[in-house]
């Protein structure tokens, strides 16, 4: 079949793998994403008019669309690193060799992507991660024979002729394949609102040869391929061969009354608030701290001529959890979400607007469930049914958020000052500790652990180790990973930089009463505050075995009660219970001990020695 190419696109090698992945999965049509909003808004219609999206009443531009309960999150299971050798892709990841993985996919007798778009079509999605043109940004081109990928790319990537214009006749891209797995017969009409492949998936990447084939799903990280897959997986492998890092950061600008603006990267596991962090709101009494966000989810972060670190947020959008967002968690979300907004998998109301467990107000007399089931509150006391998916999400386009840093789309990124870590862990870790030197703060981010929440597949409560809230993203070996972390340090420490300090925070501890005791959200503009007071060198703190923490009187407690006894019981770090976590430390080395770097398990030892003292 032709590729039907428009008159602007030049690059050979684009043309040629269309073509090529055309005669592979058999679409009906193809069709070039441009990235106008006269698109936008045609694929969004022709997804209402297939019953795939409703279009909201009460939100402008906006529209729900409700997937297959067996695609509604990441399938980590399903996820593979195809490396050449085993130990390459390390022992956290999956991992096939890339030519066992090419017949089951592409060249076998039965692979899956042969004719897998057959009655469908093949969009053609070109996308930047990161400002167009940006030395930091990358290019990719997602196939995909999904209308709703082809728009919520549009939300969370530059997308579009802009992106062909800039790849020129010989410019370089990511090849990203994606196919729902839902071929359709000679002359079948699609009948299904959601079509994906409820057996079968597959989110593969070749990180040598930087290509990604995803395979049966529609849903989010599986299916848009320039978050997780690209921005993550194959950065990474990227970053370790070039000297920079990928990572699952969020980045915002804290500026302080005086005026003087600081950057921050922090990461933290999935559903553990980051885009709330990215857009808080600094208590008023505090007065006049501002935090505005470049990005919610990822960073991309070089060293720049000057030796410091400058990060963008290779996305345009945000695709964030619904559950648990109101004007209290939030406040700037929400306003982001007023209009323009594709939902999915939250609850639906009679008046046309959209409902989700935790939203402000009284939860609507009646609703339909992301399931397509009538919800009352009688019905969820009842059968303990979710009005929307614990998972479900909004995506949204930066431009919408009303915090929306000034430099978010500046091709040179913003110097980080600082790195944050966290997790979920109701014990044992402090609020907050400055750690003393880079490898005490990268061993600190590689032993970090989280607990599971009833987003993740499992048990819940249970503290999983999630290095660098990096666990299902990195494309490579951890163990690589700490020691390219390590290497950047050391290098740029080597040349006489100034690197950015490192955190460690935990939100979650919880009283005897089994609640969270620091109020979180907006008042962690205080932590914010110490933190950006220590990078200036004026804030005070105490020592410990592991770092530097805040006494009370170290923080700003303005227009907040907050006693000395309840700031004691989340600052402590309790020997006997560092004692039990550093033997978790082990448990993670031992599993990671091909290629761990020495100067973490001396770090360890070290650590046990003060523990002791
Ligand atoms: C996300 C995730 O969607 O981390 O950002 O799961
Ligand atoms: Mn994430």
């Amino acid at each position: 079949m032709t590729v039907n190419a428009p008159d602007y696109v030049k690059n050979s090698k684009l043309i040629a793998w269309v073509a090529e992945m055309a005669a592979l999965t058999q679409p009906a049509a193809i069709h070039w994403c441009d990235g106008t909003q006269e698109e936008y808004d045609r694929l969004c219609q022709q997804l209402v008019d297939a019953g795939s999206f409703k279009k909201l009443a009460k939100r402008p531009g906006s529209y729900l669309a409700v997937t297959d309960p067996s695609d509604v999150a990441r399938v980590e299971d399903r996820t593979y690193i195809c490396s050449q050798k085993k130990e390459d892709a390390g022992p956290t990841n999956n991992w096939m060799a890339p030519a066992e993985m090419r017949t089951l996919l592409q060249t076998g007798e039965k692979a899956l992507f042969k004719g897998c778009m057959k009655g469908r079509t093949m969009y053609v999605v070109p996308f930047s991660m990161g400002p167009l043109g940006s030395p930091i940004a990358h290019i990719g081109v997602e196939l995909s024979d999904s209308a709703y990928v082809a728009v919520n790319m549009k939300l969370m990537t530059r997308m579009g002729r802009a992106v062909i214009d800039l790849l020129g006749n010989d410019g370089d891209f990511v090849p990203c394949m994606h196919t729902v797995g839902a071929p359709l017969a000679e002359g079948e009409k699609d009948t299904t609102t959601w079509p994906c492949n409820p057996t079968t998936k597959y989110i593969v990447h070749y990180p040598e040869t930087q290509e990604i084939w995803s395979y049966g799903s529609g849903y989010g990280g599986n299916a848009l391929l320039g978050k997780k897959c690209f921005a993550l997986r194959i950065a990474s492998t990227m970053g370790r061969q070039q000297g920079w890092l990928a990572e699952h950061m969020l980045i915002l600008g804290v500026t302080s009354p005086a005026g003087k603006k600081y950057h921050v990267a922090a990461a933290f596991p999935s559903a553990c608030g980051k885009t709330n962090f990215a857009m808080l709101i600094p208590p008023a009494a505090m007065g006049g701290w501002k935090v505005t966000t470049i990005g919610d989810d990822i960073a991309w972060i070089k060293p720049g001529k000057d030796g410091r670190l400058y990060a963008i947020n290779p996305e345009a959008g945000y695709f964030g959890v619904a559950p648990g967002t109101n004007f209290l968690t939030n406040p700037n979300c929400m306003k982001s979400v007023e209009k323009d907004t594709i939902f999915t998998n939250v609850a639906l109301t009679d008046d046309g607007d959209v409902w989700w467990e935790g939203m402000d107000g009284d939860a609507p007399a009646h609703a339909i469930d992301w399931q397509g089931n009538d919800w009352t509150p009688a019905i969820a006391k009842e059968k303990g049914t979710k009005a929307a998916h614990p998972n479900s999400r909004f995506t949204v386009g930066a431009t919408n958020n009303p915090a929306l840093d000034a430099a978010w789309d500046d091709a040179t990124g913003v110097p980080i000052d600082a790195f944050i870590f966290g997790g979920r862990r109701s014990t044992t870790v402090p609020l907050v500790t400055e750690a003393r030197s880079w490898t005490e703060g990268v061993y600190m981010a590689a032993t970090m652990g989280s607990e599971t929440t009833a987003a993740a597949f499992g048990a819940q409560g249970v503290v999983r180790r999630d290095p660098f809230a990096m666990l299902p993203f990195c494309g490579y070996n951890m163990a690589d990973y700490f020691q390219h972390w390590l290497d950047v340090g050391n290098k740029l420490q080597g040349e006489g930089a100034k690197l950015p300090k490192i955190f460690c925070v935990n939100w979650f501890r919880k009283g005897a009463d089994g609640k969270f005791v620091w109020p979180g959200y907006g008042d962690n503009a205080r932590v914010l505050k110490w933190m950006v007071e220590r990078v200036e060198g004026t804030g005070q703190g105490e020592g410990h075995f592991f770092g530097v923490s805040p006494r009370y009187e170290d923080l700003d407690w303005s227009g907040l009660d907050f006693s000395k006894e309840q700031y004691a019981s989340i600052i402590n770090a309790d020997p006997d219970a560092w004692k039990a976590e550093l033997k978790l430390h082990d448990e993670l080395f031992t599993q990671l001990a091909y290629h761990l770097p020495a100067e973490l398990t001396a770090t360890k030892q070290k650590l046990e020695a003060e523990l002791s003292a």
